[in-house]
């Protein structure tokens, strides 16, 4: 078993860190994710390769990647909030390790969906333990989605199985990164939580007044962490736009258990912060939209509990070569 060098590539940030057989992370590293090209990622990848192998004997190096991961774990086939296109990420990282260190790292290197790796943690070692048919959504940039069933996550035919945040739920609603229009992401995310928030600081309403104060006075600067911070202080006006989005969330989770049937579903990400500010909503339009409601068993919704370490725990563990 051993160490493993887990690494979380989001749309802003790259989590980074060692973790042992147990789940917990040893050793951590953290930077912004480079937008400007997949190379200077690459290069940032064998930067924290490096640095964390310094520090411990590794078995292996997982990569969770907020894109289209190819069957075979190798390649980005496509990534809506980031610039990969048909990107041969495994290779590239090998290669820049070996070329830096004159040797390779661990036994292997496997690149996995970022919110396929942060289920397959919740399932290892956080709020999914135990659950046989469990559906992960982690709510970050975008939504992710993964489902692990039987103990094994279900990649689908191609790899790209649960981008569920794709799914088209207002159509000709908001133009989403994919391309598409009207994308549940588009409604339930980092993202979407700031474009509501700038909505309503830019109106110059006093209601939005807290959040343009969380945001330095400029309503451009409202993010989706400005929101979600002013709703857990009680602002009036950021408490609306999380369950907005609570909700936009529970009519996913009904699409989804129409479709997949999961026993729990564990809920993830910076936007799940808000805790239940964010889970009452959802629950409760989850119920209502839930086909089938009063006739049938109902999945839990409940909050993922290893945080923003999920996605590098999961590539570090699946690494090493289970899952
Ligand atoms: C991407 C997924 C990713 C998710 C969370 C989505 O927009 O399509 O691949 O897992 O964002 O980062
Ligand atoms: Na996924
Ligand atoms: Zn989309």
């Amino acid at each position: 078993d051993g160490l493993a060098i887990g690494i979380d590539i989001g749309g802003t940030k790259v989590a980074a860190g060692v973790v042992d057989a147990g789940g917990r992370v040893v050793a951590r590293a953290r930077r912004d994710t480079p937008t400007r090209s997949p190379q200077a990622v690459e290069d940032l990848i064998a930067d924290l390769v490096e640095e964390l192998s310094a520090q411990a004997e590794v078995v292996s190096v997982g990569i969770g990647a907020a894109g289209f991961v190819d069957a075979t774990r190798s390649t980005v086939l496509f990534s809506p909030h980031l610039a990969w296109r048909d990107e041969p990420l495994r290779e590239a990282v090998e290669l820049r390790v070996r070329e830096r260190l004159g040797r390779r790292v661990g036994r292997r290197t496997l690149v996995e969906n970022d919110a396929n790796a942060a289920a397959w943690a919740e399932y290892r070692f956080g709020a999914g333990r135990g659950e046989p048919r469990l559906v992960c959504i982690t709510l970050g940039t975008g939504i992710g989605g993964a489902v692990v069933q039987a103990g094994r996550l279900q990649r689908g035919r191609y790899g790209i199985a649960g981008e569920f945040g794709h799914m088209v739920l207002v159509p000709g609603g908001h133009r989403c990164e994919c391309g598409n229009r009207g994308c549940w992401e588009q409604y339930a995310s980092g993202n979407s939580l700031g474009r509501d928030g700038r909505e309503l600081a830019r109106g110059g309403s006093p209601f939005a007044h807290t959040l343009l104060a969380g945001a330095g006075g400029d309503p451009e600067a409202v993010r989706g962490q400005v929101v979600t911070q002013a709703a857990r202080a009680g602002d009036p006006a950021a408490v609306e736009i999380v369950e907005d989005t609570g909700r936009w969330l529970g009519t996913g989770l009904a699409n989804l258990a129409a479709a997949l049937d999961p026993g729990t579903f564990v809920i993830g990400g910076g936007v799940s912060d808000a805790g239940d500010l964010l889970l009452g909503p959802a629950r409760e339009e989850f119920r209502r939209t839930l086909t089938g409601r009063g006739y049938r068993p109902e999945a839990r919704v409940v909050r993922a509990e290893l945080g923003p370490d999920a996605g590098l725990v999961g590539a570090a563990d699946l690494s090493r070569g289970w899952g």
